[in-house]
């Protein structure tokens, strides 16, 4: 994986594997690691790079790139957006390459000259603007907000290689193959899952309308910005990022709780006995202190039901708990159902403050909303069990 990788006709893999940041973003861990993909398309007149990679990769970066380019002048970056992730290099690009022309649209122009001061030699092309490299025409979309306000895609309509930038990327550095046909899709449909939930889901309505945008090009391979490169089954993760942003979840149930001392995890525990009462298989118990967040919110995309637990702290939510449910109202998924339960020794706070969550987040709230002092009695265990076999039943 140190050297450029012929991915389709002319069209090479000059991406690199990150193994070393440990949080994206600053945020979100990356256990497996990260690949920023970026691509080399060489025409018979003209070569475009497609995106760079993050600014500490410019040595492995460059020298696959002047490998690939075989002693030709680089013409063209296309950048697709310009988050540092792949935007990173741009400056040095220009220092390498002086005639260098920089490929984006309106909302590019300004992010170009505050991150690089870059004024000049810049093409803003419109929706459905075309570039000839010879034998090679690439074509430009935008998707402003996917995710961010710049964000465009380059299709070339000669291969049918859908350049999608953030849209269908994922968490994981490759390992070994970069392709769909050389990885078990069990290894990244996960990761790719986790970086929808933490990265894109917010903007699932725009993932919709982008899906029926792109919808009349003859895409018949997806290259993304990072993880995996999807030429065997293109319909597949079409149809993945369709069911996520539609919100689709599988039958099962992620039961979250916050809990210092075990009365609260007692709670939750009694939640998910009710789910698998009610024929429930795939039930996820997760701490909220000691499981990071990407992994809760991953699965809480991917199941249709959740439940929320805390016990109170200083008059108000535990924060481990607070810090899902403020992730959750800046996403808003839809379409799922959720149950809360919450417990206190004298002021109360978390039941309340976990049922506004559930009316704000507009989803149905199946009850009944369990309200604990101290320790869980018998029928207080009995509840939350109830609360765990109605949500069962309301998923069959
Ligand atoms: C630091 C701290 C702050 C707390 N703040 C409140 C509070 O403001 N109001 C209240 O009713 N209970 C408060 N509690 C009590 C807990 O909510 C209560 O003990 C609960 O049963 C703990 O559940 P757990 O065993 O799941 O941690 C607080 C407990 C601790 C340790
Ligand atoms: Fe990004
Ligand atoms: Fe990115």
């Amino acid at each position: 994986m140190y050297k450029a990788i012929l991915a389709d006709k002319d069209t090479w893999w000059v991406g690199v594997n990150d193994y070393e940041t440990d949080l994206f973003e600053s945020l979100w861990p990356l256990p497996q690691g990260v690949a920023y993909n970026a691509y080399l398309v060489l025409g018979s007149t003209a070569a475009a790079a497609i995106d760079t990679v993050k600014g500490p990769y410019l040595d492995e970066y460059i020298n696959k790139l002047t490998e690939a380019l075989g002693g030709r002048t680089l013409n063209y970056l296309v950048v697709n957006h310009m988050e540092p992730d792949h935007a990173g290099l741009i400056s040095q690009l220009r220092a390498k390459w002086p005639g260098l022309k920089f490929i984006g649209n309106a909302k590019t122009v300004p992010m170009l000259k505050g991150y690089h001061g870059i004024e000049e030699n810049i093409i803003a092309m419109k929706d459905g603007d075309t570039l000839d490299l010879g034998g090679h025409v690439l074509r430009f979309a935008t998707v402003p907000m996917l995710h961010w306000p710049e964000s465009m895609v380059t299709f070339d309509t000669t291969t049918g290689v859908l350049f999608s930038n953030d849209s269908f990327g994922g968490f994981g550095a490759h390992e070994g193959g970069i392709f769909d046909d050389q990885k078990n899709p069990a290894r990244w449909e996960d990761e790719m899952l986790r970086y929808y939930a933490c990265i894109v889901a917010k903007y699932s309505n725009i993932v919709q309308a982008a899906l029926k945008k792109l919808g009349g090009l003859p895409i018949t391979k997806i290259f993304p910005s990072h993880g995996t490169l999807f030429r065997e089954d293109v319909k597949k993760v079409i149809s993945l990022y369709d069911k996520w942003s539609k919100f689709e979840g599988e039958k099962g149930a992620v039961v979250v709780y916050g809990s210092m001392y075990g009365n609260t995890r007692r709670m939750a525990e009694a939640v998910c006995t009710g789910l698998a009462e009610a024929g429930v298989k795939d039930i996820r118990l997760y701490d909220a202190s000691r499981t990071d967040p990407s992994y809760i919110l991953r699965d809480i995309w991917k199941f249709r039901a959740f439940a929320l637990l805390s016990c109170t702290y200083n008059t108000q939510l535990y924060p481990s708990m607070e810090a899902i449910c403020s992730k959750l109202l800046n996403r808003m998924p839809k379409n799922k159902l959720v149950g809360v339960a919450g417990s206190y020794s004298w002021s109360k706070g978390a039941l309340t403050a976990l049922q506004d969550y559930a009316a704000k987040s507009k989803l149905e709230v199946v009850g009944p909303a369990v309200e604990v002092y101290a320790s869980p009695t018998d029928e207080d265990l009995k509840q939350c069990c109830e609360l765990g076999v109605n949500l069962g039943e309301a998923l069959a």
